[in-house]
């Protein structure tokens, strides 16, 4: 039974829940031996302390950075239902140290076979406002389930049953609801309680729960028990599978068990540029994040940012958001199914030609029109770093907050509406007010676009690790905290540091509040742009970073959100100061 109860002792995982998977998984540490060669720090940084907890945990098994990895995104579906899940997908970004490989896995959700281009267009042709957001017609075919199957066979070193165990216990158990639950349930009360399966899973007792309160998600932690014990089989075939095909039929979705039989997890190559001496790598297509990032930094690489006067720098930035963003919606789809003409825009003759068309002192209006209505507080984001210098970025989605808010009855997986970043008419803005063209319109089996984008940036001597959530935003606020993060900037810094947007349409520069002064607000008015001050913050940044000539590690772990970071194993002495 799911549901929730005032808490009566410790939460999971801090607690003496001795479950059987908690068993397996004390008895592998026991048994693990200290591995030769190893460095000297690890770290796990995530937007939730007791995924951040699972992590580590995973790590002080023997596991590796991919092991922890699914330990983490299991325990996130768990306690953050409201941003990432079984039902829904994402990107894990893997870089091996023992041969340097990296890849990007895709887990993003496709769409059904039986989905068209018009499929959210009414008899006038207009997009039918919500059809691509709540319910499962909005659901697209999970990816998660088989990516976390993937990443274990291919590259940790524990079965699914001991990395899966924390999530498992986290779900039975469950975990003590916090004030981003309850702000999320707030703001999807409606469609939750339009679902009987997600009221009684996140709304117990018809009510969202009070801080503090248990919630125990048992068809979740059956469900994760039959991936751990069976693996991906178990969800996209059998019984699990069955399920979710009934339940979105019965509720006027498209899904066929064909389309959960055909689901497969693509490695792709990450994209990579060069920026001021670090190589910089970030998510491919279906992310248009690795891309825009690339055409970003190629853009400023001849700018002399830090002599750069404060309006100056902002406007530069936005500049080459604009363009960047612009190429977003022009060109961008999944690339197994549309030509992108990748080898022109990431060339860099093309991002010189792009850069020389900026007027420092005026703002290149953007043509066309949309209106922005999300605030792209939904997704997550983790990073990890293993004692061998295996490290992971991962970001992960279910789109808006609590996806669709539908959960497939008997299963506890929330599904997705991932389908609402596709272009559903080109032109017409999505949630996060992004525009499209036919490149990211939809069809059958598609990828949807992205904003997803988790990233390393290498140098010989500082590796950084990061990603955040939040929908359109995620690419700007990834290339300000690379830009902190290559100047040498300590990571709390980084995370915390104010933050601003532009995304071409709509032609206004977003805000946070404080992080520009009214000085520089009135400068970049002058110059031409229109400032919309938001009134919240934004973003949940999850960073590590790893300084490689004393071998120290730090996290930190945005402001705005309630994450944690832990950084375990003796760092090596500071060398001395030279006389
Ligand atoms: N659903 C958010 C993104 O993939 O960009």
């Amino acid at each position: 039974m799911n549901g929730s109860r005032r808490p009566k002792a410790e939460p999971a995982l801090s607690g003496g829940a001795q479950k059987a998977p908690l068993r397996s998984l004390l008895i592998f540490c026991l048994l693990c031996l200290p591995l030769p060669g190893m460095a000297q720090q690890a770290a796990v940084v995530s937007a939730h302390p007791l995924a951040t907890e699972a992590g580590v945990l995973v790590l002080q098994a023997g596991g590796n950075a991919f092991d922890a990895a699914v330990a983490v995104s299991a325990a996130l579906a768990v306690v953050e239902p409201y941003s990432s899940g079984l039902g829904g997908g994402g990107f894990w970004l893997l870089h091996r140290a023992r041969d340097g490989y990296q890849v990007m896995i895709d887990g993003r959700e496709r769409a059904p076979l039986a989905a068209g281009a018009d499929m959210y267009l009414d008899e006038h042709g207009q997009v039918t406002p919500g059809a691509s957001i709540d319910g499962p017609l909005a659901a697209g075919i999970p990816g998660e389930p088989a990516a976390l199957a993937h990443i274990a066979r291919h590259y940790g070193r524990l079965p699914l049953e001991v990395s899966l165990a924390p999530a498992i216990i986290l779900a039975r158990d469950g975990f003590p609801v916090d004030p981003v639950y309850r702000r999320m349930a707030r703001l999807r009360e409606a469609p939750l309680r339009a679902d009987p399966a997600a009221a009684a899973q996140f709304l117990p007792g018809g009510e969202i729960p009070a801080e503090g309160d248990i919630l125990t998600q048992a068809d979740l932690a059956d469900t994760l028990t039959a991936i751990a014990q069976r693996g991906a089989r178990a969800f996209y075939r059998g019984e699990i599978a069955a399920r979710l095909v009934d339940a979105v039929r019965a509720k006027g979705g498209i899904w066929s068990e064909r389309d959960l039989h055909d689901y497969a997890v693509v490695e792709r190559t990450p994209i990579v540029t060069h920026f001021h001496g670090y190589r910089v790598v970030g998510a491919a297509l279906p992310s248009s994040g690795g891309i825009l990032l690339a055409q970003m930094l190629t853009m400023l690489a001849d700018w002399p940012l830090d002599a750069l006067g404060p309006v100056d720098r902002v406007h530069l930035l936005v500049e080459v958001m604009r363009r960047a963003y612009a190429d977003r919606a022009r060109y961008l789809g999944d690339s197994d199914q549309v030509h992108v003409p990748l080898a022109h825009l990431l060339s860099p003759g093309y991002a010189i030609r792009l850069a020389r068309q900026i007027d420092l002192q005026h703002a290149t209006p953007s043509a066309g029109s949309s209106v922005a209505v999300g605030e792209g507080r939904d997704t997550t984001h983790f990073s990890i770093l293993d004692r061998e210098g295996n490290r992971v970025a991962a970001t992960l989605s279910i789109n808006y907050p609590f996806g669709s808010g539908f959960v497939a009855s008997g299963t506890g997986v929330l599904l997705n509406d991932e389908m609402d970043d596709f272009s559903l008419k080109p032109g017409v803005a999505n949630a996060y007010g992004l525009v499209g063209s036919g490149a990211n319109a939809i069809a059958p089996g598609k990828r949807m676009l992205s904003s997803m984008s988790p990233t390393f940036a290498e140098r010989a001597d500082r590796i950084v690790i990061l990603g955040t959530p939040g929908g359109s935003r995620i690419i700007s606020m990834v290339l300000l905290g690379l830009l902190d993060g290559l100047d040498g900037s300590p990571a709390a810094e980084i995370v915390a540091r104010g933050r601003f947007h532009h995304q071409y349409l709509p032609d206004r520069i977003e805000v946070e509040p404080g992080a520009l002064s009214e000085e520089v607000l009135s400068g970049l008015q002058r110059r031409g742009h229109t400032i919309r001050r938001l009134e919240e913050p934004y973003g949940n940044m999850q960073l590590i970073v790893w300084d490689l000539g004393d071998d120290r590690v730090t996290t930190a772990s945005d402001p705005r959100g309630i994450g944690s970071g832990r950084v375990f194993g003796a760092a090596r002495p500071a060398k001395p100061a030279s006389p």
